[in-house]
């Protein structure tokens, strides 16, 4: 019979230690504590930077098999999710567990569609944005602001209360992101419509001019709340993980919502999808592929769009996208950008190169082709992410906070600074002979 242990042998004492392997899969850091050289010794920590080889939680919300590009929520295929269901009802699976039943799937919708007026005062701060403030640092802060305006959100162990701060959560958000993007063209702030539906609601609030009722055309809003669908989670990502950190001091989901939009308005996560455009039009044309291939190959640039941490065949997400791609361009015209990026896949997927590094087309690769054709600009591309991640962080950090396991995120360090030493006065001083250190700033 096999045991679920794993057996340690440190050869700095000859000692031997039998851990237990949890899950069929991991080993609990903490017991590596035990193995010591002596009894002062603090016990062996285990290093991982970028956390690339840790579990920090048990989850049951999304499942990612990377080798055979698995995505499923809560045991739902993403891809029957997309083709079947809608994002409100996802945000529900994803937040609750399972999919609603009709009266919890009318109520839900209800709840969150009345919630969707934020505050007045809350469009007096957008105000005082700048003309070209980026529409992510508007939502970082409106968002963060909104737990000034609910103080009972502190109540994070009420189940009651965290049912309501998730309502205005996942509804508030589109109206701020929308009403960042107005403040930015300087037009006047489109309210909430709530004969819309979520999604056809955030187009009305982006895109309404001066008619007395927008209407939203159904290929271009099912198409949005398809690709909301297929960021609303993606497991323990950056942006999650800051949800999870933040949220483990026990503040209040607004606040923690705000430090997980700020993990994800950087280049590395939010950011790739305006980097893949970016990439696209320097291409310019469809004959400039092979040129530019041999220059991802001679390592001087990176393929945007491609590559993938955890998923090392084709990205579910970017499958499902490149289809609604086509029902897009029916409706705005076809964007030049996509046969560059039809071409440019052709031949990556048929290259050694790519082949043998398992570098497939990502959620960003064609996304950003889409937001664009249906007017959204560059800068909202992360902003549209954070919308539909939104159910997944709050999803996420519910979890943290019921598990008796979780306690404040307080990773450890491998310590490599100075010895003790005794503190100088400044006129004892020896000049460190930094020209570069501290001078008056420019400006
Ligand atoms: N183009 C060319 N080569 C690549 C690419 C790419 N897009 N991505 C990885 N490689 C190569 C690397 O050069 C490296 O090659 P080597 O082993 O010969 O040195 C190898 O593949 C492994 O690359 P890493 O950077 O170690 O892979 P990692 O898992 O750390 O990075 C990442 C994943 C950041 C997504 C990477 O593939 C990348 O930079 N892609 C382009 C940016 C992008 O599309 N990001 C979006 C990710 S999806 C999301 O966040 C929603």
């Amino acid at each position: 019979m096999s045991k679920e242990t794993l057996t340690v042998t440190d050869n700095r004492t000859g000692k031997t230690y039998e851990i237990p392997i949890v899950e069929n899969q991991a080993i609990r850091a903490i017991d590596l504590r035990e193995i010591r050289t002596s009894d002062e010794d603090f016990g062996l920590l285990a290093y991982d930077p970028a956390f690339t080889n840790t579990a920090s939680c048990r989850s049951a919300i999304t499942y990612i098999d990377g080798d055979k590009g698995i995505l499923r929520y809560r045991g739902y295929p993403i891809e029957q999710l997309a083709e079947r269901s809608n994002f409100l009802e996802v945000a529900y699976l994803i937040v609750k567990g399972d999919l609603p039943a009709p009266s919890n799937s009318k109520a839900f919708v209800h709840n969150i569609t009345h919630h969707t007026i934020i505050h007045e005062n809350i469009t007096k701060f957008i105000d005082g944005f700048h003309y070209d403030a980026h529409p992510m640092g508007i939502l970082v802060s409106t968002v963060g602001a909104l737990s000034t305006f609910y103080p009972e959100a502190k109540k994070i162990f009420d189940a009651e209360s965290r049912k309501v701060q998730t309502h205005r959560l996942v509804a508030k958000m589109p109206t701020l992101a929308a009403f960042a993007y107005r403040h930015s063209i300087g037009m006047p702030y489109a309210y909430p419509d709530n004969d819309l539906s979520y999604t056809g609601n955030f187009l009305n609030m982006m895109f309404k001019k001066t008619e007395l009722k927008y209407k939203p055309n159904p290929v271009l809003e099912k198409a949005l709340d398809v690709l909301f669908i297929l960021h609303a989670d993606h497991e323990q990502n950056c942006s999650t993980n800051a949800m999870r950190s933040v949220g483990s001091s026990h503040v209040d989901p607004f606040s923690a919502v705000a430090a997980a939009t700020a993990a994800l308005y950087g280049p590395l996560h939010g950011g790739a999808n305006e980097a893949a455009i970016r990439m696209l039009e320097s291409i310019g044309d469809v004959k400039n592929v092979p040129a530019e291939i041999k220059r991802v190959k001679a390592g001087e640039v990176r393929l945007q769009g491609f590559g993938h941490r955890i998923y090392k065949n084709y990205d579910p997400r970017a499958k499902i996208i490149k289809r609604i791609a086509d029902e897009v361009f029916e409706v705005t015209g076809k964007d030049p950008l996509i046969d560059i990026a039809v071409e440019l896949e052709r031949i990556a997927l048929a290259d050694d190169y790519f082949i043998s590094h398992k570098l497939y087309p990502n959620v960003d690769f064609y996304s950003g082709i889409i937001y664009k054709a249906m007017g959204f600009p560059l800068d909202m591309f992360p902003v549209l992410f954070a919308i539909g991640r939104t159910p997944g962080w709050i999803a996420q950090w519910q979890e943290m906070l019921l598990d008796k396991e979780q306690r404040i995120a307080r990773p450890r360090q491998l310590y490599v600074g100075a010895e003790e030493r005794d503190y100088v006065p400044v006129d004892e001083r020896a000049d460190h002979g930094d020209p570069a250190d501290e001078q008056p700033d420019a400006r």
